[in-house]
């Protein structure tokens, strides 16, 4: 590659996963990268990784959560390199749970990682995007297609980087800004190590697989046919730094029957909500989770014992709704 044609990317969420190998794609292919993520000491080793084959990289390790974070990295990569030609939003955060179970902060969090920080710091970086005709990549999910409740909260995080990227893409498209969108399926990265972490599991979202296990997809990690390979997955989402486009699925294969299920689901409301409650009642069921309730005020009497319905095993879940809406 000439060298007019290298191009100053920053990636966030470089440290590791995705965000680590479209780094070193990139670097081979002669551009030049400033990374960002929060282990200081990961993003290092990758940055001397692409160093000592020749390329050129700079960390810039924060943590994306904190309001102050888009304007020093922005700021950092003016001083250091003076222009910035693409700006790849790829860190992420799931917490895979239940909405009921999850803990508060944690979902702002997800929503500070996920949502606040691509827009922040593409509204900071606008002027030397647009001085460059440069590229935003937002890295979005397959999941916005076909809602998961065990990942309500962050799949509302990936609806919004979506919606956002389409209305990007048509304020800039005039100014010579281009906006991407990839569509990630599934990845083997430490995305799913949280899923693994979640009470000690070993499998699924909720734990040690139960007796009679059966694969459950509001519970159980996606089988592994359905991983897209990392090497691959980095190799397509570099190729837009060099012909970008708006729309890009990771891997075709998975996320085009979730678009079609998707639509199919989307004229069908009924059916979708029926399948999925079916799912969850299972969970349910295998393993009980704390439902939240309202905290019971001094001097009010024990809890009544289960009424039949729940001594008959209705999902807790389902019941907490019920005795909510009253
Ligand atoms: N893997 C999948 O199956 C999959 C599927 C669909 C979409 N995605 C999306 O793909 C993107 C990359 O995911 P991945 O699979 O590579 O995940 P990963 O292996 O967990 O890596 C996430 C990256 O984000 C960084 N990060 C997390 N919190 C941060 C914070 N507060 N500030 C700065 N950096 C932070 C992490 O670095 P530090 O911990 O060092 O900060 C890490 O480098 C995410 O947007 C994810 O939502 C992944």
């Amino acid at each position: 590659m000439n060298a007019t044609a290298s191009k100053v990317v920053l990636i966030t969420g470089a440290s590791a996963g995705l965000g680590a190998a479209v780094a070193r794609e990139l670097a081979g292919r002669g551009h030049r990268l400033a990374l960002v993520a929060r282990r200081a000491d990961l993003l290092e080793r990758v940055a001397e990784e692409i160093r000592s084959r020749g390329g050129t990289a700079a960390c810039l390790p924060d943590d994306l959560a904190d309001p102050g974070a888009p304007a020093r990295i922005v700021e950092a990569v003016s001083r250091h390199f003076g222009t910035l030609d693409v700006l790849i939003n790829n860190a992420g955060i799931g917490l895979p749970d239940f909405f009921g179970r999850s803990d508060p902060d944690a979902l702002r969090r997800q929503v500070e990682v996920n949502l606040t920080a691509p827009l922040v710091l593409a509204r900071l970086a606008l002027p030397m995007l647009i001085e460059s005709k440069g590229i935003v990549v937002n890295i979005g999910s397959g999941i916005v297609r076909l809602p998961n409740p065990s990942l309500g909260a962050y799949g509302a995080t990936k609806a919004g980087l979506s919606y956002w990227t389409d209305a990007l893409r048509r304020e800039l498209r005039h100014l010579g800004v281009r906006v991407c969108l990839v569509e990630l399926g599934p990845v083997e990265t430490e995305f799913f190590d949280a899923v693994g972490r979640l009470e000690g599991g070993d499998r699924g979202l909720l734990g040690p697989t139960p007796a009679g296990f059966v694969y459950n997809a509001m519970r159980d990690r996606p089988p592994g046919l359905m991983m897209a390979p990392l090497s691959e997955a980095a190799r397509r989402i570099a190729g837009l730094v060099d012909a970008p486009r708006p729309l890009l699925a990771v891997s075709r294969r998975v996320i085009w029957p979730v678009r079609l299920a998707g639509a199919f689901f989307g004229l069908l409301p009924v059916l979708a909500d029926l399948a999925v409650s079916g799912m969850i009642r299972r969970v349910d069921r295998e393993r009980p989770g704390p439902v939240p309730r309202r905290p019971e005020a001094p001097g009010t009497p024990p809890s009544p014992s289960p009424s039949p319905a729940e001594e008959e095993g209705a999902s807790p879940q389902v019941m907490a709704s019920r005795s909510d809406s009253r």
